[in-house]
């Protein structure tokens, strides 16, 4: 029997990390789907969690070796002023000295993210309730093993043990095993939009969903008196 396990991510782990999140971002498949050039989307959505919040990144192992991983975020908002901050600039960097390349699938894919983001398809949280987030990917081969519920096992308890008043995650109809997890794990749909892209590209409805989980009760709020 091989021995499965979950245990905190290591810098060493970032190449596999990046691996299996561009080979599971369509859907649980390979993102070449609708991006010619992977490190653009590894870049631009994955470098964060990896290199500016690694201690609560988990990794799942098969034997030792790398086979699915839980990225995490304890504070979205400081997550996305990272995003403008580090992120953006690192990455237009490297687009003006032509480390990406572009063709029409990714074109059509931004084209459609932004008519997404102009129509308000993108599902909204309350981030006061739900300060953290995550992103959970497995290799297709061992899925089904509970790799993915330990993964998430783990993530909450440190996210407890932190006093973290809860978490959330963005995810689609499409998405269903995750769906389920997500359920069983206590989750709640808090948010669900029609998405016009992914329901063209799948000639079926596609809907974008919001979790969301409660872990402790917020510590009161009290305001700071000043003369
Ligand atoms: C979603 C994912 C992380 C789940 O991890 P997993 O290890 O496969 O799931 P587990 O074996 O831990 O199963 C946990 C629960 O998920 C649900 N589940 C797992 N496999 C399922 C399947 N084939 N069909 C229906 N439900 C399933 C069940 O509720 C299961 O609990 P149960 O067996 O007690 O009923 C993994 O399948 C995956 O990476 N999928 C592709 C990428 C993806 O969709 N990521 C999420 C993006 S938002």
């Amino acid at each position: 029997m091989p021995d499965l396990n979950v245990r905190p991510y290591q810098s060493a782990d970032r190449q596999a990390v990046f691996r299996i999140g561009a080979d599971t971002a369509f859907f649980g498949s390979p993102i070449e789907a609708y991006l010619e050039d992977r490190t653009v989307f590894l870049d631009a959505f994955y470098a964060y969690y990896t290199d500016l919040e690694p201690e609560h990144a988990w990794v799942a192992t098969v034997d030792g070796e790398v086979v699915g991983f839980l990225v995490g975020c304890v504070n979205t908002r400081l997550h996305n002023q990272a995003l403008w901050s580090t992120i953006a600039p690192r990455l237009a960097g490297k687009l003006l000295r032509g480390k990406y390349h572009f063709g029409k699938r990714s074109l059509a894919y931004f084209v459609g993210l932004l008519t997404g983001l102009v129509q308000k398809e993108f599902t909204s949280v309350d981030l006061g309730l739900y300060p953290a987030h995550l992103h959970i990917n497995l290799e297709s081969e061992w899925r089904g093993y509970k790799l993915g519920q330990k993964l998430m096992e783990a993530y909450l308890r440190q996210l407890r043990l932190l006093g973290i008043p809860g978490v959330y995650l963005d995810t689609t109809s499409l998405n269903e095993v995750a769906c389920r997890l997500y359920e069983k794990m206590g989750f709640r749909l808090l948010d669900a939009r029609p998405d016009r892209f992914w329901a063209k590209w799948f000639g079926y409805p596609v809907e974008n969903r919001c979790y969301g989980l409660k872990l402790c009760k917020p510590l009161p709020s009290f305001t700071l008196r000043t003369k």
